[in-house]
């Protein structure tokens, strides 16, 4: 009772005097044709989608008339210093980003025009396209970058592929199979013209595949709008909660929630970019899938509060994490010991869907200290690209290289090829070191490129082969 009353209260009473020191953001894509035809990408309604809850953020954390805006953070014009925003290389979640960071810092000329404008020494005024469009940097995440792990840890990760696919193996999964045959049955008029379907795929096995090519046709194609009732596209969507979020979080096998794992760290890293900063690090963007948020609710134990995250998130929702100080100040403080996390999701990107505050890690306060939560994250994390490797038995190139080069130096650093393996060594350190801070991770990839030369072919293909088989969640972007 008493611990109800409190969380109840933090949740809804005005908290006086508090400040938001920096805000670091992970955001789900808006609306998008169906996965199942390669080339989807965000339809018009989901740049919208994405574009508002960047809209909403900037209302929240940035527009001088809230109470939590971000200390310091500039309200019109974007400042590369206070802003990290990064995607992996795939259009629909570089695009989600991009719309998300046009509705965080819109055109100047809409915000302040005597800021949209620079004036020449002969007198001339320019702006920027598109009424003083701001071209807000975004980082994309190469597939065969160490750095794609941070927001796409299941992508090419044996580990994760085969202990999703166990699923098929449980109980649960043999019997809601057989007890739903019959209902997915009736979807073949609908689905039949779907160009790689036959019958006998119309089962519980592509539960998620089967509601996505529902769900967009329900949402885009209006012949196909009237012939699927509420209900079933209900049933439809609670049958893929299950098998996803069976695929995504499991206590007894950890490398399911793989991708889970290492976007804690990559949250973290962001996070504690703003305190190592003194706050000059504001907010961060990290667009990804729905498959990590599941695995992420599952991970933090968000799943022991409420059903509801169980199941998959809407489009463009997102989960939010600040950074504060529970005092009213105007410089950022000294002491470590006064900052605070908040964890928040929105569900969604409806003008209803309320961006709500939630404890993490099972216990019973909605804020933690900054050293509880690196505590609690770090129990949960996946913290650098060497224990990926391992963990997931990864075959990635950067992977191959670590491992081998581990070898060497472990065996006998002088006899293994003098100056190379001291090259090498070398290289091992700057990784290791530089995949923690994700945000320079880049040069670390750098030098692992000119390093691919000495990866034999065969290891390559091997990679290819491995990405391949991996089709549960290689390159799809959920
Ligand atoms: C915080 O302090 C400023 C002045 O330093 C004051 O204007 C503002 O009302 C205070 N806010 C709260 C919530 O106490
Ligand atoms: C001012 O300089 C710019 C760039 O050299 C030129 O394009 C523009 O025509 C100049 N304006 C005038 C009024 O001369
Ligand atoms: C929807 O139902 C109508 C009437 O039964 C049928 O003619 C049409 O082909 C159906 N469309 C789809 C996409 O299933
Ligand atoms: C709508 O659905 C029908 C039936 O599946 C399909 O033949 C048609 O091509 C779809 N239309 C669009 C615009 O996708
Ligand atoms: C989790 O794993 C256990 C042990 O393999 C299994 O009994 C259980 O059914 C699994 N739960 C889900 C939801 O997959
Ligand atoms: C935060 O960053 C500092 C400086 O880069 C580093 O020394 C520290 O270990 C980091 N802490 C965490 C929790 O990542
Ligand atoms: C988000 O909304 C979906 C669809 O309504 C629902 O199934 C899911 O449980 C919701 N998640 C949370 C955490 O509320």
């Amino acid at each position: 009772m008493l611990l109800s009353l409190s969380l109840f209260a933090s949740l809804l009473m005005p908290v006086t005097g508090e400040t938001i020191l920096g805000v670091t953001v992970y955001s789900r894509h808006g609306d998008r044709s169906s996965k199942h035809y390669s080339g989807y990408g965000l339809t018009n309604l989901g740049l919208q989608q994405n574009f508002r809850v960047g809209a909403d953020y900037r209302d929240l954390y940035i527009s001088s008339d809230s109470s939590k805006q971000i200390l310091g953070i500039s309200e019109d014009k974007f400042v590369a210093s206070q802003l990290y925003a990064s995607a992996p290389d795939q259009s629909v979640l570089l695009n989600t980003a991009t719309a998300f960071l046009q509705g965080l810092y819109p055109p100047l000329d809409g915000l302040d025009t005597s800021i949209a404008s620079q004036t020449l020494n002969n007198g001339s005024d320019y702006k920027s396209p598109l009424n003083g469009y701001q071209y807000v940097t975004l980082h994309g995440e190469e597939e065969e970058s160490p750095d794609t792990i941070w927001i796409k840890g299941d992508d090419s990760c044996p580990s994760y592929t085969e202990a999703a696919a166990t699923f098929e193996h449980s109980v649960e999964y043999q019997e809601t199979m057989a007890s739903t045959r019959d209902f997915y049955a009736q979807f073949w008029p609908m689905l039949e013209d779907v160009y790689d379907y036959t019958r006998d795929d119309l089962t519980y096995a592509n539960a998620y595949d089967i509601f996505d090519l529902i769900n967009v046709a329900s949402i885009h194609n209006a012949s196909f709008a009237p012939n699927v009732t509420d209900e079933q596209l209900f049933q439809l969507r609670t049958l893929a909660n299950s098998a996803e979020f069976a695929e995504n979080f499991n206590v007894t096998q950890p490398a399911r929630s793989i991708g889970g794992q290492t976007v804690l760290s990559a949250i973290l890293t962001q996070l504690n970019e703003t305190v190592a900063s003194q706050g000059k690090r504001k907010f961060s963007l990290l667009a990804g899938s729905y498959d990590t948020m599941l695995a992420v609710f599952g991970v933090t134990e968000l799943i022991s509060l409420s059903h509801d995250f169980y199941g998959l998130p809407e489009y463009a929702s997102t989960m939010a994490f600040e950074i504060l100080t529970e005092e009213n100040t105007t410089s950022f403080p000294e002491d470590e010991e006064s900052l605070r996390v908040r964890f928040l999701f929105r569900n969604g990107s409806d003008a209803g869907a309320p961006l709500t505050a939630f404890p993490l890690f099972g216990r019973d306060e909605v804020v933690l200290s900054w050293r509880d939560f690196v505590a609690e994250m770090q129990k949960r994390a996946v913290t650098s690209v060497e224990d990926w490797c391992k963990v997931c038995r990864s075959t990635q190139d950067f992977c191959s290289l670590l491992t081998r080069d581990d070898e060497a130096v472990g065996v006998d650093t002088s006899k293994s090829g003098g100056a190379i393996s001291n090259a090498v060594a070398g290289v091992i350190g700057a990784v290791v070191t530089l995949a923690v801070v994700g945000v320079i991770g880049g040069v670390a990839w750098f030098v692992l490129r000119r390093k691919r030369a000495a990866v034999s072919r065969d290891m390559q293909t091997a990679t290819l082969n491995v990405a391949e088989k991996g089709s549960l969640s290689s390159g799809s972007t959920r």
